[in-house]
């Protein structure tokens, strides 16, 4: 008997996917965005994207159904971003999922969308080793995750403390007088900075921070040591060297996650490390943990950007690891969970 097809949706921010997969192969990942809207006020506005997420989950189910020529009752099971996210986009997004599953009679399954991140890489690369270790990083989350088991056993080893990695970029995009999201246009500086011209702070690196510290990141001081070193320049009528502040901020961010993540694999005694989540598309990060990775005989697995960003498909792989493992289904009187652990 062919593995079940799993129906995957998420909601968990902007972005609304819908994809199905069957075992650990993608047959269909549709997304729509409501990027444009938010980039007009800087920032996501949680009930624009709800609007947005109800207007654009019938459309974008049927267009991955047709796309993909299945048929709603050939769906085996459904899955479902639980959380962590913003409540009312998770919402839009469960409710959706339960009325299908009670519809069609079929178990529906709540999954941690951080998790999801993770589990994607299995529809890239194939299954996972049985130790791995996950660096999810995005405009949202900053963690690390230890992989025996993508189902059923991930243990978070650390996370922000303060600030995502791409939220630090967004803002200190914001400072340095970027479009909104800066991310992408902080890396474009920085590619043609030098990284080291300005000395940022790395936080929670020192021997102090071992004991309670050794894998949480804190990226809220960095921003502030950006914002003070562009405000001193000003003060003093000097141009901002945009380039060189973008290499060395971005420097001390890939440098804090590389060194992190690469010493989590040594005392975890992991050799395969994914790293997923839309900053992921960072090349400092991926030059710099490459390079680290490469010196320290661990293999990296990047799955292509369209897969580290916000999409369905995350969600359809990692339900389909529940399914196959034979968990049951969630109670459908499941809430939302805007900071599951
Ligand atoms: O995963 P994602 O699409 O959405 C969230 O769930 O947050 O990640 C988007 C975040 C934004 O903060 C964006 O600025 C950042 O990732 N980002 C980047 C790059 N591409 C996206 N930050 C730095 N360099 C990039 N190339
Ligand atoms: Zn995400």
């Amino acid at each position: 008997m062919s593995e079940p097809l799993v129906l995957g949706i998420e909601t968990s921010c902007d972005e609304t996917g819908v994809a199905l997969v069957r075992g650990r192969e993608l047959l269909v990942d549709q997304v729509a965005s409501s990027m444009e809207e938010h980039a007009r006020f800087g920032g996501i506005i949680p009930e624009v994207a709800s609007r947005a997420h109800l207007e654009a989950m019938v459309p974008t189910i049927q267009s991955a159904l047709a796309q993909a020529d299945v048929d709603l009752s050939e769906v085996d099971a459904i899955a479902v971003t639980a959380g962590p996210g913003l409540v009312g986009p998770l919402t839009i997004g469960a409710s959706a999922a339960k009325a299908l599953a009670v519809g069609l009679g079929k178990p529906l399954y709540g999954v941690n969308h951080v998790i999801g991140h993770a589990a994607v890489d299995e529809l890239v690369h194939g299954a996972f080793p049985e130790r791995a270790l996950a660096l999810v990083v995005s405009g949202g989350h900053s963690s690390l995750l230890l992989v025996d088991d993508i189902a059923s056993d991930v243990t978070e080893l650390g996370q922000t403390l303060d600030d995502a990695a791409g939220e630090a970029f967004d803002k200190v995009g914001r400072l340095l007088g970027l479009p909104y999201p800066g991310g992408p246009h902080i890396d474009r500086l920085a590619r043609e900075g030098d990284p080291e011209a300005i000395r940022f702070p790395r936080a929670l690196t020192l021997p102090k921070d071992q004991a309670e510290h050794a894998y949480d990141f804190s990226f809220s001081g960095l921003k502030t040591a950006v914002a003070r070193w562009v405000e001193a320049r000003q003060d003093a009528g000097q141009d901002i060297p945009l380039h060189d502040v973008a290499a060395s901020f971005a420097a001390a961010v890939a440098d804090v996650l590389t060194v992190k993540t690469i010493r989590a694999c040594e005392r975890h005694d992991v050799d395969t490390l994914v790293i997923g989540g839309g900053f992921s598309a960072n090349s400092q990060l991926r030059e710099m943990a490459a390079a680290r990775c490469a010196e320290a005989g661990i293999t990296l697995r990047i799955p292509p950007i369209r897969y580290c960003t916000d999409n369905g498909a995350m969600i359809a792989a990692l339900g389909s690891a529940v399914v196959r493992s034979g968990a049951p289904a969630s109670d459908l009187r499941f809430g939302v969970d805007s900071s599951m652990p």
